[in-house]
C-alpha cells in the first residue's frame, strides 16, 4: 500500500514507537490520527507534527474504553473521510508472574489486549467494507518467549501475536485485501518502563514495592540500550508497503528465541534469557 493521501490511526501515538511512526507515515504523505490517553504529550505531539506540514488530529482515547475508540474512529472519518491504516500500539508494562496482584494483571491485559480487540472491532468493519487497509498490532519479543519479571506483559503480548495470526488466517479465508502485521520489537528507547504514569491512581502504590522497582530498573537499563524508535517506524512502513506479517526489528533475537523454543519442545534445554541480545537489531 502506498501511504500518500491515506489515513493512519495510531493509538499510543503521543510517545515512543507510536509517535515515531506518526512522523514516518506523515513524511510519506499520510494523514495522521493520534489516539492517546495522555493529554499534554498528545497535544504537544500534534502541534509539532503540524509544524512539519503534516495533516494530523489528536483525540483523547483510553483504548480500554470501546466508546473512546468509537469516538476516535468518528473523529478520523469526520476529518479525513476514511481510515486505511490502524496501528493498535498503545501499551503498558508491569508485573512479574510471582506476586503480582490481580488488579495489575487486569490493567496490563486490559490496555495491551482489550485495547487491540477494541481497535479491531471498531475499525475492521471499515477496512473490510472498502476491501483496503492494513492493521498493525504491537506485540513484542515478549510475545514469542517467556521473560522473567514480565509475566503479565508476556501474557498480553502472546495474546496479541495469537490474535494477529488468527486475523491473518481469517483475512486469507475471506480473500480480503486487508493486511495485518504483528510488530515484535526487542528493546526500543521509549518511556515504556515509565508506564506507571498512566496507571489508575488506586494502583500506583504497587510501584513502591522494592522488587517491582528493581525489575523496572533492570528493564529501564535494557530500554536505554535499545534501538531508536525511528528504526521501528521505518520497519513498520516497509511492512505496510509490502504487506508483510512479521515485523522483527530485532530479527536475530526473534529467530533465536523461536529456534530455542523448538529445540526445547523436542526435548532440548530450557532456553536461556539474554536481555542484552534483545537490545540489538
Ligand atoms: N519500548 C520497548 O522496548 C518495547 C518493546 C516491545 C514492545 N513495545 C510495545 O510498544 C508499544 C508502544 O510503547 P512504547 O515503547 O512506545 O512506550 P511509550 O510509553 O513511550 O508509549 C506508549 C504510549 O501509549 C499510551 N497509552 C498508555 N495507556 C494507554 C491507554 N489506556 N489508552 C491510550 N493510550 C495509552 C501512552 O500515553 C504512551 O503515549 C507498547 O504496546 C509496548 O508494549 C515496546
Amino acid at each position: 500500500m502506498e501511504l500518500q493521501g491515506k489515513t493512519a490511526v495510531i493509538t499510543g501515538g503521543a510517545s515512543g514507537i507510536g509517535l515515531a511512526t506518526a512522523y514516518q507515515f506523515a513524511s510519506s504523505g499520510a494523514n495522521i490520527v493520534i489516539g492517546d490517553i495522555e493529554d499534554a504529550p498528545r497535544e504537544a505531539s500534534v502541534a509539532k507534527l503540524r509544524d512539519t506540514g503534516a495533516k494530523v488530529i489528536g483525540v483523547k482515547t483510553d483504548v480500554v474504553n470501546e466508546a473512546d475508540v468509537e469516538a476516535l474512529r468518528d473523529a478520523a472519518l469526520d476529518e479525513f473521510g476514511a481510515v486505511h491504516i490502524v496501528f493498535n500500539n498503545a501499551g503498558v508494562a508491569a508485573g512479574p508472574t510471582i506476586g503480582t496482584p490481580k488488579k495489575i494483571w487486569d490493567w496490563v491485559l486490559d490496555v495491551n489486549v482489550d485495547g487491540v480487540v477494541n481497535g479491531l472491532n471498531v475499525f475492521l468493519p471499515l477496512l473490510l467494507e472498502q476491501n483496503e487497509g492494513h492493521v498493525i498490532n504491537t506485540a513484542s519479543l515478549a510475545g514469542l518467549g517467556g521473560v522473567p519479571g514480565m509475566g503479565a506483559y508476556c501474557a498480553s503480548k502472546f495474546a496479541v501475536v495469537g490474535i494477529s495470526e488468527s486475523l491473518l488466517q481469517e483475512l486469507i479465508f475471506r480473500g480480503s485485501n486487508v493486511g495485518v502485521s504483528a510488530l515484535c520489537p526487542g528493546f526500543v528507547k521509549t518511556r515504556i518502563f515509565e508506564s506507571q504514569r498512566n496507571m489508575p491512581n488506586e494502583l500506583k502504590s504497587y510501584n513502591e514495592d522494592p522488587e517491582v522497582a528493581a525489575i523496572n530498573n533492570i528493564a529501564q537499563g535494557a530500554v536505554q540500550a535499545g534501538i531508536d524508535a525511528d528504526q521501528v517506524a521505518l520497519a513498520i512502513e516497509k511492512a505496510v508497503r509490502n504487506n508483510e506479517f512479521w515485523i522483527l526489528t530485532h530479527e536475530r533475537a526473534a529467530i533465536r528465541i523461536t529456534e530455542q523454543r523448538l529445540e526445547w519442545m523436542k526435548g532440548g534445554p530450557i532456553p536461556g534469557i539474554s536481555l542484552e541480545s534483545a537490545t540489538k537489531p
